[in-house]
């Protein structure tokens, strides 16, 4: 099924801690927003791709782009100082009706396979996401840090990105929280607010987001266990 892809990649990296946008890091001699991206040049199913990037990197962007030839982007897009601010502006320069995904540019281990499973859940409903079962008990606590509730870990997922819907949910979502003032920390969470279905769709662990220095072992770690695929 052919979709068209939204990477963020606007953002500080401040947990990072590299002096600069963590997308511009070099995980073993490729930077990660090329690793991210070259999985969707890669994909035949996948037909545009727009990158949400800060103001003052667009330039640095393009010639990184050019040097990978990494074809496919079809607009690069200032972004906002959230990431939903971030994906509401790349959703302005698409006009495709069809399916759109919405990928981080910091999660460069998702695998084509993990995509088109997604893609095919999608289909029947108004939105689907990767996600994966929770491992740890996850417990709410108060401000003064006591328990307040153990919640129940069977129906506890952790979620990930791509997250897949119909073009014009998505932008009717992005559109009604703008407009009411609702903040979400996913895309899924705007759709499920204006009552949409979304479907949990089993992910891998692999599929981290590059988020702290620690993260980069873990990259590593990733990359020698894939040694010899399409990463490589
Ligand atoms: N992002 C974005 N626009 C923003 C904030 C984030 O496009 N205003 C993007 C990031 O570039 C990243 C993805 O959203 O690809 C997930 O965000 P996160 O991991 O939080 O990255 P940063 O915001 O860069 O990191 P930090 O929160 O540590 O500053
Ligand atoms: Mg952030």
């Amino acid at each position: 099924m052919a979709y068209t892809v939204i990477i963020p990649a606007a953002g500080q990296g401040k947990r990072m801690n590299a002096g600069g946008n963590k997308q511009f890091l070099n995980i073993r001699s490729l930077p990660l927003i090329i690793r991210t991206l070259r999985i969707f040049q890669n994909d035949e199913a996948c037909t545009a791709i727009v990158v949400v990037v800060n103001a003052g990197e667009i330039g640095d962007m393009e010639r990184l782009f050019t040097h990978y030839n990494v074809s496919k982007v079809q607009a690069l897009v200032p972004g906002g100082k959230e990431r939903q601010e971030s994906v509401y502006a790349g959703l302005q320069h698409l006009d495709q009706a069809g399916i759109v995904l919405v990928h981080d540019g910091a999660r460069p281990f998702i695998r084509q396979e993990e995509i088109h499973r997604l893609l095919a859940e999608v289909s029947d409903t108004q939105g689907a996401v990767l996600a994966t079962k929770v491992k740890d008990t996850i417990k709410k606590g108060s401000d003064e840090q006591f328990v307040t509730e153990t919640l129940t870990r069977d129906e506890l997922w952790s979620v990930q990105t791509p997250q897949a819907f119909s073009f014009d949910m998505l932008k009717k979502a992005h559109e009604v929280a703008l407009n009411t003032g609702f903040t979400g920390t996913d895309d899924a969470s705007l759709v499920e607010y204006i009552s949409g279905k979304i479907r949990l769709v089993p992910g891998s662990e692999d599929n981290i987001k590059l988020t702290t220095p620690d993260d980069i072992g873990m990259a590593e770690m990733i990359l020698g266990k894939r040694k010899g695929d399409e990463h490589e």
